[in-house]
This record gives structure tokens, sequence and C-alpha cells, in this order.
């Protein structure tokens, strides 16, 4: 939390974690063990982001490292944040679809968004709620922040899946493995072979289509694939590693450029939702989205992707015209 205790060169940064489920608690491990800034944990339970957070603390003997970790049920201590992360909210049990969980989380997001940003108004929000790019513009429309400053995390994993499924497939080290998914967090989501390599070998050179197309496949199930093993929840590890990449990217001015849930207004021919895209990561949050030249079956793909994300948005916005602006 940032504190007076400080003076203003030594002002450490704050992330808040909206949200002390498994994503969230497994991402304040990685961010306080990686140094980058303190954590703010909240959550509605009582007593669960405080235990998450003094068991953290008492890594940091071990762990090295010098990060305070906070947990609360109050906003108020969340206050100041540069970074707010909301993973607020229900996962899939095996057989939903991410949609199947607008109605719940449709609140949920908006609730926490609004309260988080009341408190933090000069914060990047990064929204991990599913279905991703709904709840990312669930928490845009409540919030009105700034466009660069909203953004959602998902085509990192997805990429990093793509990446680790390939790596498995050519036995190769993943460090060597770059791949890119764009598009919509879901079964439309688009991996894109074309811009896949192995130390920039194209990875169709190294495989057959048959193989390759396997791994778009799993690629695009690869969500419920751990949900279906772990029956009660979804993964939270890489999600996790995910989002500390964006966050450092961020705190750190770092421009890496990564695949983001972002607002198009124009980019890809598309307006007025938020869509997986490549785009440069800074302090100001969005600095800049990439406009990839797409064949016809790839944009083709993506405005399928669009669409279903139009949907969602139309769904969740029936929730929000529902709400009580009072509450
Ligand atoms: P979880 O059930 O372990 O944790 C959710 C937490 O949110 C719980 O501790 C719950 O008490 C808390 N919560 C509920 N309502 C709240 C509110 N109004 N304010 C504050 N906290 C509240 O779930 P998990 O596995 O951590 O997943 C969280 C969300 O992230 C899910 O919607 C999941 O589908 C999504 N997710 C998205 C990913 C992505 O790639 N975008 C990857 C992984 C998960
Ligand atoms: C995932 O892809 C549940 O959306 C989450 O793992």
């Amino acid at each position: 939390m940032a504190d007076s205790f400080f003076p203003p060169s030594c002002q450490p940064t704050q992330v808040s974690i909206i949200g002390a489920g498994k994503v969230g608690s497994a991402l304040a491990q990685r961010i306080a063990e990686s140094n980058i800034a303190n954590v703010v944990l909240l959550d509605v339970v009582e007593g669960l982001p405080q235990g998450l957070a003094l068991d953290l603390m008492e890594a940091g003997a071990v762990e090295n490292h010098d990060r305070q970790v906070t947990g609360t049920n109050d906003y108020a201590d969340t206050a100041g944040s540069d970074v707010v992360v909301i993973t607020a909210g229900r996962p899939r049990t095996p057989g939903m679809d991410r949609h199947d969980l607008i109605g719940i989380n449709t609140k949920i997001v908006a609730d926490a968004a609004t309260q988080a940003i009341a408190h933090s108004p000069n914060a990047a929000l990064i929204v991990v709620t599913n279905p991703l790019d709904v709840m990312t513009y669930v928490a845009w429309q409540v919030t009105q922040l700034a466009t660069y400053r909203i953004l959602g995390m998902a085509g990192v994993l997805d990429s990093a899946r793509f990446q680790a499924f390939i790596a498995m497939e050519l036995q190769v080290s993943v460090s060597d493995v770059k791949a890119t998914v764009l598009g919509s967090h879901g079964d439309l989501m688009v991996p894109l072979p074309r811009y896949s390599t192995v130390n920039g070998i194209p990875v169709s050179e190294l495989m057959t289509e048959a193989a390759l197309q396997g791994i778009v496949e799993r690629t695009r199930q690869g969500g419920a694939e751990v949900v279906k093993l772990l029956k009660t929840g979804g993964a939270f590890y890489a999600p996790a590693s995910s989002i500390r990449i964006m966050v450092e990217s961020i705190l750190l001015n770092r421009s890496r450029l990564l695949p983001v849930s972002a607002y198009l207004q124009g980019e890809y021919g598309l307006t007025d939702l938020f869509l997986g895209v490549p785009c440069w990561l800074g302090c100001r949050g969005v600095e800049r989205i990439l406009e990839l030249a797409l064949s016809e079956p790839e944009h083709k793909a993506l405005m399928h992707s669009a669409r279903s994300v139009q949907e969602g948005i139309k769904l969740a916005q029936k929730v929000l015209d529902q709400l009580d602006p009072s509450t």
C-alpha cells in the first residue's frame, strides 16, 4: 500500500488484485516473488485474503522478496494502486461455456471495477474474469476509463498454450517457440500458425499440417481441457504467469508486444468492442495496437470471433441495464 512513510522517490508501486481465488492468489505470489510491486489482495470472503497475504509475507524470508502483501475486504485499502487486476467472479465447471457466466459475472465485475477505480482513478485496469472480452467491455462501461488504460488478459495465455503444445510436439525448448493467438477468449479464438516459429523457422516446416491443426484445436480447447481434469474450477498457474508479464510491461514500461483484449476503434475493420489483438504495453497501458496483415481465412475467423463477443456484449448490457445505479 502506498504509504507516507516513503519519500516520493521511494514510493513502491502497488498492484491491487480483486478476487483472492485461485488466479488472484497465484498472481499475488508471482508479483511479490518477482519483487515488482507491493500487492493488495481483496475478496468478499472475510479472512481469505488476509490469510493468503500473511502466508505470502511469511514466504518472503525464504523467497527473498521484500514486497508488502496486504489482505483486505475493504476497497479503501486498495487506494492509489498503479495497476488493478480483476479476477473476481465465477469460474467455469465442466460442460459450461464461458458465455454461461455472463449473468453472474457482469454484476461482480461491474461492482469490482466501479469500487476499485473510485479509489485508484489513475490505475491501469486489467480484467481477467470470464467471459473475458465481454467482461472487459463491462468494466470499461462502468468506469469510463480512457480506453488505453483498460485491457483484458487472454491472448498471452492462449499463445502460451499454443507455444507449449508446439514445444511438446517437436520436443524443443519452449523458449525457442514464438506463437500468437488473436480474437476472443473462447472456442472461436484465432491461433495464427503462419506467424508461429521455432527460432525463426516457420512451424509449418517442422510438422505435418495434420499435427499443426491438432495443436490449433487443442489450443482452442486449452481452458476446457484443464477444467475437465480439475473438475472444480479452471487453470490458474498459466493465467497468473500471463497476467504477471502484462503487469510488468506496464509498471516497467517495457513495451512488450503482447496479444491482449483491447478496445478497437476501426482496427481490423471493427469498432466498439474489446478483442484480442497484438498491442504494445507500456506505462500508459495499451500504447499502440498492431494491425497484422491477415489472410482471407484468418480475417474471416477474426470476424466470426468478434461477432461472438458482440453477442455477449448485448447480453451483458441487458444485465447492466437492470442494475440499480444506487447499489
Ligand atoms: P475462484 O472461484 O477460485 O476465485 C474467484 C474469487 O472471486 C473468489 O475468492 C470469490 O470469493 C471472489 N469474489 C466473488 N465475488 C466477488 C466480489 N464481488 N468482489 C470480490 N471478490 C469476489 O476463481 P478463479 O479460478 O480464480 O477464476 C476467477 C475468474 O477468472 C473466473 O471468471 C475465471 O473463469 C476467470 N479466468 C480467466 C482467465 C483468462 O484467461 N481470462 C484464465 C483463468 C481464469
Ligand atoms: C482458461 O482459459 C478458464 O478461461 C480460462 O483457462
